[in-house]
């Protein structure tokens, strides 16, 4: 396990951004884990805001891996997997949306973004989380919060403590044996499952089934005329019956 580093802001633009503009400052034997209140600039994937009020959990955890490691395509879906355990544990049954988001009675409760650039002949990484806790949401959005599931406030650094517990005992395991033992254990609990999806990927679309992961955590998805295509990223849409 890596000795953790913590940094915390009351508010700051995004703890990802500050992660790779202070990367260089970093000390390459420790994981740093980055925290803030608020956010005044939070991003998400392709692009997209992140709203980031305070009373949730940002979180962006900082570390560097070898140039092209294996590893690199599994970290968000093992720091989803991290969380998932961590509320597992505390009775809840949140689901996987593939790749990286977590579901509480299909309403988005947290989303995961990994961004790599180079950083001394290897791979700086700044892994971003975010997780609905205790700030209200907003009415018409297809989100959902601990606090609205449960009922009761959330220890923000309790969570933030357990999830890094997690993620490094899922990060060792997956440096020992890949991703195959993540594989079972995170199907059950992906959303949508044997359902009606589309999957995009740039251009790509595909409607079909959600059949399951492969070994390595790609979609399987199977359209109507029998061909199953395999995504190793993108985004899925839920197609209710009818549609
Ligand atoms: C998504 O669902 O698209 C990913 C959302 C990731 C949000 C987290 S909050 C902490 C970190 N800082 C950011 O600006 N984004 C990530």
């Amino acid at each position: 396990m890596m000795e953790v580093h913590y940094v915390h802001f009351e508010e700051i633009d995004s703890t990802n951004t500050w992660a790779k503009t202070h990367f260089d400052e970093l000390n390459p034997q420790m994981l740093t884990c980055i925290t803030a209140g608020r956010q005044t600039a939070g991003h998400g994937r392709y692009g997209r805001a992140w709203a980031s009020k305070k009373g949730n959990l940002h979180l962006t955890l900082a570390f560097s891996l070898p140039l092209n490691s294996p590893l690199l395509p599994h970290l968000a879906q093992i720091l989803t997997f991290s969380l998932w355990q961590c509320l597992e544990k505390e009775g809840l049954s949140p689901q996987i949306k593939w790749p990286n988001d977590l579901l509480i009675d299909g309403k988005k409760l947290s989303g995961v973004l990994v961004e790599a650039f180079p950083h001394e002949q290897a791979t700086g990484l700044a892994l971003g989380i975010g997780v609905n806790v205790n700030a209200p949401i907003e009415i018409e959005q297809e989100t959902t919060s601990l606090f609205e599931t449960t009922g009761k406030r959330w220890h923000l650094d309790e969570l933030r403590d357990r999830i890094i517990e997690r993620f490094q005992a899922n990060f060792q395991l997956l440096q020992e044996e890949g991703f195959p033992p993540f594989k079972a254990a995170m199907e059950r609990c992906l959303a949508y499952k044997g359902e009606k999806i589309s999957c995009h990927l740039g251009e790509k679309t595909v409607e079909g089934i959600l059949e399951g992961l492969s070994q390595e955590g790609a979609l399987i998805v199977q359209s109507e005329d029998g061909t199953t295509h395999i995504f190793s990223s993108g985004e899925i849409t839920h197609l209710r019956l009818g549609q």
